[in-house]
């Protein structure tokens, strides 16, 4: 049997709108998740027995915490005749930057051990597999450039893609705890202003329709977890700062941080972004990228 190569791409959050507390602690969202073209690259060869994972990345665990090896146990427990697996990790999509690398990985190496054994694992039993994972897995085995996330982020629909962005990517020099950015809204923004049902359905609506001009498009990003993860590390707001000074319609933070994203009108914008921030901000750290559709 031959290997299989997959990509595994990275999300930004167009918009993220916590908006309360689930019985189980985790919060609840309103979320835009959007795909893009950074990625990960995952080989998978079959073997005999057991699971191996080898990563050009030296800071990730490969051990039993491993995302993609807990996606392997869980399909071991499903399914105990399952073949085994070595996989080669080549790893692009910075780790805890909020642009779901790790929940990637899981995802899409899920969908590719289903398709090197050809395994009776139907898209619901794979989202309830994904979703013991990691509230962004779901998102990624939707295998979809766009969707609406509800719930814990896990509840997905598929969304129309009318458009595809550029984006210059501003990574950070250290990662951010997601837990703990959760932790930093329940202690200082809990009890701050929420956004009406109607102000989140108006931003998501345009965020969606494409049909605006980049500037006014790019005004209704949005993201609930700014402030938190500005609290823990307050890097992020002075680098959102400086790419508006340098030109960027709009910028804003993925996820739980501290990854930022401005979107740019076409490749050329994006890439004379780049060159500005390069004269602050290490080259490795600033990224152009696109949406995957
Ligand atoms: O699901 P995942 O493992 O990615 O979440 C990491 C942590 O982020 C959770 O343990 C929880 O503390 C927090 N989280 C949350 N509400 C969400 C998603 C994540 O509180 N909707």
């Amino acid at each position: 049997m031959r290997s299989l190569s997959v990509v595994s791409p990275a999300k930004v959050n167009l918009a993220l709108f916590v908006t309360g507390r689930l019985p189980d602690g985790y919060h609840r969202l309103v979320t835009l998740f959007h795909r893009i073209s950074l990625a990960d690259q995952m080989t998978l060869t079959p073997q005999a027995a057991g699971f191996r994972l080898i990563s050009d990345c030296p800071g990730l665990p490969l051990g039993e915490d491993n995302l993609i090896t807990r996606a392997y146990r869980l399909v071991q427990k499903k399914i105990p005749g399952v073949g085994g697996v070595q996989v080669r990790l080549r790893k692009r999509i910075p780790m805890q930057a909020g642009l779901g690398g790790g929940s990637s990985n899981a995802a899409n190496f899920l969908l590719a051990l289903k398709r090197l054994y050809r395994l009776p694992l139907g898209r619901d039993e794979l989202i309830a597999l994904g979703g013991q994972l990691g509230a962004d897995v779901p998102f990624f085995l939707y295998e979809t450039p766009q969707a609406l996330g509800e719930g814990r982020g896990d509840e997905i629909r598929p969304l129309v893609l009318n458009r595809k962005r550029w984006f210059v990517l501003v990574l950070s020099s250290e990662p951010l705890s997601t837990p703990r950015v959760y932790g930093e809204w329940d202690k200082h923004f809990s009890q701050g202003h929420f956004l009406t049902k109607k102000e989140r359905v108006d931003r998501i609506r345009c965020l969606v329709s494409g049909r605006e001009k980049s500037l006014d498009w790019a005004a209704k990003l949005y993201n609930d977890l700014e402030g938190p993860a500005c609290r823990l590390c307050p890097g992020v707001r002075k680098t959102m700062a400086m790419v508006v000074q340098l030109g960027a319609p709009a910028v804003a933070m993925s996820g739980s941080g501290p990854a930022v994203f401005a979107v740019m009108d076409g490749e050329q914008e994006a890439r004379a972004l780049k060159k500005r921030l390069e004269k602050f901000i290490a080259p490795g750290r600033i990224k152009i990228c696109r949406t995957l559709g």
